[in-house]
């Protein structure tokens, strides 16, 4: 997710149990790679593999090209975002615009999949909107140009993120191809991962929003898929140490002044639905260091943690 699976976020979903976390989206524009926010998106030291990269354009040589320059920056897996339904992106035909045009994704897939040796896979949703939904034939496109595994958001690009993400069209997909496909939208909890694989019969499920403030949503699918039992919910103890760490890698990766603002909104994620979040996020939202920041969370949480042995 562009804005949220940087880095920090990638190798805390993955410490929390993620089998496989992909980087936001790195533009196909060779203009862009000497950008700040560019050179932050090909940075994976310390990662651990398969490091993955998500690419984004329209034109087969510059995406042939991206893939090859992501692999020589680290990328062990490329992705090719034709997912994205945001202006910036649809407006220049990339991301799920390019769904509209079939010979067209034939074409960037086989110009990125001959162009690296890594395995490539593909980001879809089920179709332009409700009455072209060809998730099915740019599968099979998919399948033909040797891309190693789909994943399919159960959403048409016009429905953007309104109503709910079916998977119906994934399940008609896994059907009909023979490579892995991963089942995406709207999954928020172990039942629902596990309800969408019995469904869809799909090979894995894939997690966005639900893993902001909760990274530990992974270890919780998991263990819900090997015991059937739920694992109790982390003490605010826990999400504290968890939100602290992730704070300091955040400042490590961008720098105080950036890392803060950056930070604002996973505090902000954590904090969703504790007592007392309103008051605290108008608050952390105004503090400009690291140091300010950091106490506060720890002030909010020891809080709770108070809070919880008066409730014990
Ligand atoms: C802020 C944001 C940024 C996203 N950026 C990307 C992206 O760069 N590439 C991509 O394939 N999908 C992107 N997505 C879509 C998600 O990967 C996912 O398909 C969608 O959110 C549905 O899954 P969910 O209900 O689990 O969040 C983004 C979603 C959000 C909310």
């Amino acid at each position: 997710m562009a804005g949220v699976t940087d880095r920090p976020f990638r190798q805390l979903c993955r410490a929390q149990g993620a089998g496989l976390v992909v980087s936001e989206m790195v533009s196909s524009n060779a203009l862009l790679w000497g950008s700040e926010k560019t050179r932050r998106r090909i940075d994976h030291s310390g990662e651990g593999a398969p490091i993955a990269v998500q690419i984004a354009g329209a034109d087969p040589v510059m995406m042939a090209e991206a893939a090859r320059f992501n692999v020589g920056h680290g990328a062990q897996l490329i992705d090719i975002n034709m997912g994205c339904p945001a202006k910036k992106v649809c407006n220049v035909m990339a991301g799920s615009a390019l769904l509209q045009d079939e010979a067209l994704v034939g074409r960037i897939l086989d110009a990125v999949v001959s162009a690296v040796d890594v395995p490539v896979t593909l980001k879809i949703r089920t179709g332009w909107d409700t009455e072209h939904k060809n998730g099915l034939a740019v599968a099979k496109i998919a399948e033909q140009a040797g891309i190693q595994a789909l994943s399919v958001h159960g959403r048409t690009r016009a429905c953007a993120y309104r109503g709910a993400a079916e998977h119906d069209t994934v399940r008609s997909i896994k059907a009909a191809i023979s490579i892995p496909v991963i089942a995406n939208g709207d999954i928020t909890t172990p039942e629902k991962a596990v309800a969408v694989l019995q469904h869809t019969g799909a090979d894995a499920v894939m997690i966005g929003r639900a893993a902001q403030g909760r990274p530990w949503i992974f270890r919780e699918i998991s263990h819900f898929m090997a015991t059937g039992e739920h694992l109790p919910e982390p003490a605010p103890a826990e999400i504290c140490s968890i939100l602290t760490a992730h704070l300091h890698n955040l400042y490590a990766f961008y720098g105080e002044y950036t890392g803060v603002r950056v930070a604002r909104k996973h505090i902000a994620w954590y904090s969703k639905g504790q007592r007392s979040g309103n008051a605290f996020r108008q608050h952390i939202n105004q503090l400009e260091s690291a140091e300010a920041q950091l106490q506060y969370v720890q002030d909010f949480f020891n809080h709770l943690m108070e809070l919880e042995v008066l409730a014990a």
